[in-house]
């Protein structure tokens, strides 16, 4: 791979012994991968940053870097970590991990990274130009990022985003080429979709038929951003797909030739199959909405549905999302709707890597696909995909 000769006295220590490192692991990526060279990046979004995943061992690595002076070459930003960095004992998180947490989390921020801990940064201040090249990881932002911002990044793990918010470099292949994001299978959609459960239920379908590549969706008329969130989310946990185009709203593949690729068919058939495949016996005790976290629009939505309504008693609501997004809920009035009907407002964390199973529940309801395909391997806990109405109707009681 060609290296420029910045790039080249990163790799040699230049620039620290942590950029060298980092100039090493892309190094190596670009050259298995048959990338050319390097090119600059706008943003980054670094996934791998809960305790309960990466451990003591990544946690050591972390601040082993931050130590050496590592700094961040561009605005780079967190996914979330194992639990709320403030409310971390309401969610029955112990005090070892509590203190492992912080530990990484002042080592992100040492390096320069922002503690979003968010894996919607796009909703909160990290939101690329369209064309712009960039390298996130998680897998949802990702598709989010490719398909409906219209930047263009690969997939990356969380320490190939660390090293390129390092370097402010990524290798040079994949969906950073206009090439490889034409759409290579046309996906003509027959079923209702009404509400944000059906489009992660379609995502979710959709990622388990083809598998891999990218989908175009026609007959899904104008999804607006919050299904096409957690469309993406779906898409990603259930396949690999990391971009995917809808007719006449995402833009990138105007004049695409439709004859030109396969075709698959979904009706309501194959989402009422995704719904059983994700559906678990018994009653659930336990809602968790925000996967991905939730926008100001869901949590208004949200309020609108709690209002003048209570949790029921052994029966949990919660809701995970930003603390930007929080802080806007509050003074919007949202959040203390919610609050008062008994919902807990989470921030920092997600359901999929905080250790669920210590708060207590037994069986969680929500209404994303991509949370119930992870949360039983994740936690041990069951799990039921649910619209959300449903999964409210059975939660709340009448009055406060
Ligand atoms: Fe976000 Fe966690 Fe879902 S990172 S997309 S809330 S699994």
């Amino acid at each position: 791979m060609h290296l420029s000769k910045v790039e080249e006295e990163m790799l040699s220590g230049g620039s620290g012994k942590a950029t060298e490192k980092a100039m090493q692991l892309l190094v190596a990526l670009g050259d298995v991968l048959g990338a050319p060279r390097l090119i600059p990046i706008v943003s980054a979004q670094i996934a791998g940053v809960s305790y309960g995943n990466i451990g003591d061992a990544g946690m050591e690595l972390l601040e082993d870097w931050a130590s050496q002076g590592a700094k961040t070459q561009v605005k780079a930003t967190l996914n979330p970590a194992g639990m709320d960095l403030d409310r971390w004992k309401e969610m029955g998180v112990d005090e070892e991990y509590h203190a492992k947490q912080l530990r990484i989390i002042k080592a992100f921020e040492m390096m320069g990274v922002q503690a979003t801990c968010t894996c919607t940064p796009y909703l909160v201040g990290n939101k690329p130009r369209r064309g712009s090249h960039i390298a996130w990881s998680e897998s949802s932002a990702i598709c989010y990022a490719n398909s409906v911002l219209g930047a263009m990044t690969n997939r990356e793990g969380g320490p190939s985003a660390l090293a390129a918010a390092l370097t402010g470099r990524t290798p040079y292949y994949g969906l950073h080429l206009k090439d490889n994001r034409k759409p290579t299978i046309v996906v003509d959609v027959k079923a209702r979709l009404c509400t944000t459960y059906d489009f992660s239920l379609l995502g979710y379908t959709v990622g388990g038929i083809i598998g891999s590549g990218i989908p175009i969706f026609r007959g899904i008329g104008h999804p607006d951003s919050d299904r096409m969130k957690i469309m993406s989310a779906a898409l990603a946990a259930s396949g690999g797909i990391a971009m995917f185009h809808v007719e006449g709203v995402t833009g990138e593949a105007e004049g695409f030739d439709f004859n030109s690729v396969e075709r698959v068919c979904i009706g309501q058939k194959e989402l009422e199959a995704s719904r059983e495949k994700l559906t678990s016996e018994g009653d659930p005790d336990f809602v968790c909405i925000g996967c991905p976290h939730c926008s100001l629009e869901e949590m208004k939505d949200l309020a609108r549905m709690v209002k003048g309504k209570s949790v029921g008693r052994g029966k949990a609501l919660w809701i995970l999302t930003s603390r930007g997004i929080y802080k806007r809920s509050k003074e919007k009035g949202y959040a203390g709707v919610i609050e008062k009907a008994g919902g807990k407002i989470f921030v920092d964390t997600c359901m999929v890597v905080c250790p669920l199973e210590k708060a207590g529940y037994k069986h969680m309801a929500s209404n994303s696909c991509k949370a119930v395909h992870y949360v039983p391997s994740t936690s041990r806990i069951k799990a039921s995909v649910m619209e959300l109405s449903s999964a409210l109707e059975k939660m709340m009681e009448a009055g406060q």
